[in-house]
């Protein structure tokens, strides 16, 4: 799955979500969350998205690292 990561935080520009094949990238209050079981890992979200808050799971920079969890966690919550 592709993970929203800080950069994301109260900018929420949303172009994300029009490029999204499958609608999986979700609102919440400061930050969008892509769901982990419905995203195709198809990456077209990640090069459109201005201030650069989207990576691939294994590829989420160290010291966001907890985004996955945070990610994950905002749909278990629901
Ligand atoms: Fe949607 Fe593709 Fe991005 Fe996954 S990688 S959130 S399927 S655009
Ligand atoms: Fe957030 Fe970037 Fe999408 S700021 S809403 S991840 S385009």
């Amino acid at each position: 799955t592709y993970v929203i990561a800080q950069p994301c935080i109260d900018v929420k520009d949303k172009s994300c979500v029009d490029e999204c094949p499958v609608d999986c990238i979700y609102e919440g209050e400061r930050s969008l969350y892509i769901h982990p079981d419905e995203c195709i890992d198809c990456g077209a979200c990640e090069p459109v998205c201005p201030v650069e808050a989207i990576f691939y799971e294994d590829d989420v920079p160290e010291e966001w690292a907890e985004y996955y969890t945070y990610n994950v966690d905002f749909f278990d919550e629901l």
